[in-house]
């Protein structure tokens, strides 16, 4: 249920699984790089995250932490990494609680942070997806992250990637696209989480719906 104690919704698409261009997309990008400039925003919170965390040292990632309360959980149920939680927006990290020392928030789009981080040499030991905007349109598809330029960046990164959603869709376009740029095994499972991450989880959860997942060692 949200605030207003109404159900949320699955996401409903068009699409009846992985979308059929997926595997074009990424096969005509292989050998192609993806390069973009860093936005200013994010190239200011990138030397935060340098002066918090040097390359080489242990670290997670949690892409898109929204209010950043799994960056708190994470941070605090792994006290010898580093954790930095990243969002491009401003409200939701407004309303973060209070990070323990090895915890970081910073505003960026994190296009620029994963490209930012690959360059410098960062390797995080793990890396979240926790629930990412779905964009359930069919031609919307290279708005998510699995069909995105960037992915293979985020691949390369490495480390343990988890990506959650309502969306089965979604997790199952993520561990094609990783079968596709690693040629590693990626299962799509349903789970209940224990504990719950993140608000979104806790509203998909109290609306009754089955969530799902993939874990992959890049
Ligand atoms: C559905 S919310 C999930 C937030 C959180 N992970 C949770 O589960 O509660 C998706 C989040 O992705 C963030 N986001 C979308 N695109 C982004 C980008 N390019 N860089 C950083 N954050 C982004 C949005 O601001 C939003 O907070």
């Amino acid at each position: 249920m949200n605030a207003a104690g109404a159900a949320s919704r699955v996401p409903t698409s068009a699409q009846q699984g992985p979308h059929d261009q997926l595997t074009a997309l990424i096969a005509r990008r292989t050998g192609h790089p993806f390069r973009r400039p860093a936005a200013a925003y994010s190239a200011e919170a990138f030397s935060v995250f340098q002066a918090f965390c040097a390359p080489g040292e242990a670290l997670i990632i949690d892409s898109c932490c929204g209010t950043g309360e799994s960056t708190r959980h994470l941070a605090e149920s792994h006290p010898r990494h580093k954790v930095v939680g990243v969002d491009q927006s401003a409200h939701r990290l407004s309303r973060a609680p209070a990070m323990p020392p090895n915890g970081l928030l910073l505003r960026a789009d994190m296009v620029d942070v994963w490209q930012l981080m690959h360059a410098q040499g960062y390797r995080p030991d793990a890396q979240y997806m926790l629930y990412p905007n779905p964009w359930p349109k069919i031609g919307h598809v290279a708005r998510r992250w699995p069909a995105h330029p960037v992915f293979p960046t985020v691949l390369a990164l490495g480390g343990r990637i988890e990506c959650r959603s309502n969306w089965r869709i979604y997790v199952e376009e993520f561990a094609l696209a990783v079968r596709l740029l690693t040629g590693r095994e990626a299962s799509v499972w349903s789970f209940v989480p224990d504990p719950v991450l993140t608000p979104f989880e806790r509203k998909y959860t109290a609306s009754g719906h089955t969530l799902f997942r993939c874990v992959v060692d890049a």
